[in-house]
Order: C-alpha cells, then sequence, then structure tokens
C-alpha cells in the first residue's frame, strides 16, 4: 500500500475510489504484489536448488482468482480437503499439480481423494489400510512429525512438537513407508508443516535437517527413493511496524546447502525439494477496506465500524496483531482508543486500546493490512453479518472476484417444514 498527500492506494487504486465502488467492508487483492512476493521466494530457492517447486495452500485465500494467479506463477496447490482439491480442478490444476494434506479423512475423502489422481499425503499409519481398501495411489507421502514445531503467531498455531494433532510420530515413519512399500507403492515423498509464519531464517535449515534425518534413515533401511521432500509453509512476514523480515536469500541458501549436504550423508538419488507457503504470497497482498459507523465516549472511546472478528478472525482466534490506516488522518495527533465491530459479543471488540488518529469520525475509511492470508476464509455470518465482497486490484484496474453475499444466502440451503409454515 501507498500514501500520497495521506491518501492510501493500492497498487494504483485509491482506497476511496475502492470503497465508494463496492461499498465497505472489502477484502481488496494486489494482483502485482502477489506476483512480486511470488517470484523474490521462487527465486531465492531456485537459485540455490534448482530441482524446486512451490504448491500454494489454498486455505489461506481460496479465491479461484487469488489461485489462478499463483498458478500462473506456476505453483501447484496444497488442498486440505477434498473441497480444496475441487477448487483446485477448478482452476485447471489436479494430477501431480495437487497435493492432498488432509487430517483425519473421512473414507468418503479417501475415496474422492483417489479419484483425483493427486498426491496423497497421509497424516498418519492408520490411515493407509483405509486408502488400500479403496485403491492404490501412484504416490503416497506422509506427513511426518519431527517433534518440533514454532509459531511466531501463538501456540495455537504450532502445527508439529508433542501438542500437535498433525502427523506421523518419527518411530512410526519406518514402519509407514515399510507398509506402503509392502502394498506395492513404488513412487514416495516426504512432508512435514512445523511452523508459522517464521521470520527467522535458521528455522528453515533446522527443520530441513531434522525431517532428512528421518527420511534418510528410511531411505537406508528400506532401499526407497524419495520423489520429493516437501518442507512445508511458514514463511512468515512481519505484522507489526518495526518487526524484521524473513531474510528469504539466507533461508533458500541454508536450507539448501542442509538438504544438499543429508541427501549426501544418506546417499538418496535427489529429490525435488518443495514448500507450500501462502501467507507470504498473499498475505502483505491483501486489506480489508472499513468504514467507521459511529463513535461512542462511554467507560472508554470506542470506534464502532463494520469490521468485526465475523470479518477479520485471527485477532480474537490467536491474538494477532494487524496494523490499520485512515484514509486523509494518519498524520494528527493520535489517542488511545478502542475499535469494534456490529456483533452482540464482546470479544467482537477487538482492539480493546491502540493508538489511532485523534480525529476519527463517522464515515472515516481505515484499511486493515496483511489480511490477504487467513483473512476472508475465515469469515462468517454470525448475527446474520453477511460475508463480504472481494476486489482484484491491478495498477490501475479493479475487478470483483467474489461478489457479496445476500439476504438470500442466508437461507439458501435451508428448508423450513411443511407443519412449521
Ligand atoms: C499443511 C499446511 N501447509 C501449508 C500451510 C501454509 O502455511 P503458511 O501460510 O504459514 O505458509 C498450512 C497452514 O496452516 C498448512 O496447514
Amino acid at each position: 500500500m501507498k500514501e500520497i498527500n495521506g491518501k492510501y492506494y493500492i497498487g494504483e487504486t485509491a482506497v476511496s475510489t475502492l470503497a465508494e465502488k463496492y461499498g465497505t467492508p472489502i477484502y481488496v487483492y494486489d494482483e502485482e504484489k502477489i506476483r512480486e512476493n511470488y517470484r523474490r521466494a521462487l527465486n531465492a530457492f531456485l537459485k540455490y536448488y534448482p530441482d524446486f517447486r512451490f504448491f500454494y495452500a489454498i486455505k489461506a485465500c481460496n479465491n479461484p482468482a487469488i489461485a489462478s494467479i499463483l498458478k500462473s506463477e506456476g505453483a501447484g496447490i496444497d488442498a486440505a480437503s477434498v473441497n480444496e482439491i475441487l477448487l483446485a480442478k477448478y482452476i485447471g490444476l489436479g494430477g501431480e499439480d495437487v497435493m492432498f494434506s488432509g487430517n483425519f479423512l473421512s473414507d468418503d475423502d479417501i475415496v474422492q481423494g483417489l479419484e483425483s489422481g493427486v498426491i496423497f499425503n497421509l497424516d498418519d499409519p492408520s490411515i493407509l489400510p483405509r486408502v488400500l481398501k479403496y485403491g492404490r495411489p501412484e504416490i503416497i507421502s506422509f506427513r511426518v512429525n519431527p517433534g518440533y514445531g514454532k509459531s511466531n503467531v501463538g501456540d495455537f498455531v504450532t502445527n508439529a512438537g508433542p501438542n500437535a494433532k498433525f502427523g506421523v510420530h518419527p518411530e512410526q515413519v519406518l514402519d509407514a513407508y515399510a507398509s506402503a512399500r509392502n502394498a506395492g507403492i513404488k513412487r514416495f515423498g516426504a512432508h512435514m508443516m512445523p511452523g508459522s509464519c517464521i521470520t527467522d531464517y535458521e528455522y528453515f535449515p533446522f527443520i530441513t535437517g531434522l525431517l532428512m534425518d528421518i527420511i534418510g534413515s528410511v531411505r537406508k533401511k528400506l532401499g526407497i527413493e524419495f520423489e520429493f521432500i516437501d518442507i512445508g509453509g511458514g514463511l512468515g512476514i512481519p505484522y507489526r511496524d518495526g518487526e524484521a523480515s524473513l531474510d528469504l536469500d539466507k533461508a533458500a541458501a541454508e536450507t539448501a546447502k542442509m538438504f544438499s549436504a543429508k541427501i549426501k550423508e544418506y546417499g538418496m538419488k535427489a529429490p525435488r525439494l518443495m514448500m507450500e507457503p501462502a501467507r507470504y504470497f498473499v498475505g502483505n497482498a491483501g486489506y480489508i477496506i472499513g468504514k467507521v459507523h459511529s463513535i461512542k465516549n462511554s467507560y472508554k472511546k470506542i470506534i464502532g465500524a463494520d469490521v468485526g472478528m465475523n470479518v477479520i478472525a485471527r485477532p480474537v482466534l490467536y491474538g494477532a496483531y494487524h496494523k490499520i490506516v485512515f484514509d486523509g488522518k494518519d498524520s494528527g495527533p493520535r489517542e488511545k482508543v478502542g475499535l469494534c465491530g456490529q456483533l452482540c459479543e464482546n470479544t467482537d471488540y477487538w482492539i480493546k486500546e491502540r493508538e489511532l488518529p485523534a480525529n476519527i469520525a463517522e464515515g472515516d475509511i481505515f484499511a486493515i493490512e496483511n489480511a490477504g492470508a487467513y483473512g476472508f476464509v475465515m469469515s462468517y455470518q454470525y448475527n446474520g453479518r453477511l460475508r463480504p465482497a472481494e476486489v482484484l486490484v491491478k495498477g490501475k484496474k479493479h475487478f470483483l472476484i467474489r461478489k457479496p453475499e445476500e439476504f438470500k444466502d442466508l437461507v439458501k440451503n435451508t428448508k423450513i417444514p411443511r407443519h412449521l409454515q
């Protein structure tokens, strides 16, 4: 986002223009920024390990237009559910361009996953016999929990280690691959996802070493080769002013160094190195534009807006911080105030106290930054509030990429039995 004379712009388009044209609240994404983020990250890893590919974790922002941008840059899709596999198919990706990392799969998930021909990434050895009951995937990977996890966004989001629900215990990994091989599977990969929003570059080579020691020993004992090793997502972005950014070049260089050293140590045929980030691509390329409805001076001063926890769930869900800028007001005096949405829940008072412009008035337009990842996808209809529109900006142009919900969307799957009509 750019600031010119106190007014904010996404791409070359004024925030005020977007608010006027599409109303508020709206999610807005900057196409050029997504492409820049993607290319910066891809080039960093390709420089040190040429057989490298990203799979975009579509869960972070599942609008097909956004996923299509990443597809056009060459990304595959990391799908967490059958519907995410279908979303990938909707934008023209399937087969081994899609990795299915579902959790606690139902039989129905398994059957539909098999039909789609995607890469099966199993979260537990107990799922293998259930998969084999219905078919034999061409390629199998296991999600390993290497016993270590890290998160810059709170313990709730630590995806590996003893308190996580994900992944195969290191002591079960050998048997898991042995069972797959004994069942006639011939192609293998390995996966982990231990960290979320990591801006410390040393994390990436460290976890790569952990996984490669587990997988290298499987390679030695079973004699199987691995076509790919996926070290997960987790490339972090700063959310607060002054927070350090991830040193991508160091992360890529050190990860590739560790990866290559372990390949050599265990005598492996060099696998493809894969990652499945999302936040790094779309996080800082997405914004929520909102409007101040009213200002209350009661026990405390509270700014009441149309962006509540139904529109931005992360602060209430796990204490996440999002910067807010006020169009035309940020250079003046500031004061400590609260900010809330319109829901009948006090948790919707999602900023209890923050320095914001002292002259905020009814009707003011603001933008919430870093809202591109885990934003719209976590919105919901509580209190009959409808999900907002999504808009894509490309320079001076802008496109509606998801219509706002209407009342009919609130009742569309409901039915009133005849005796109640
Ligand atoms: C399995 C898996 N892969 C990738 C990601 C993407 O993570 P990030 O957006 O932190 O890069 C997630 C996010 O939770 C995930 O669960």
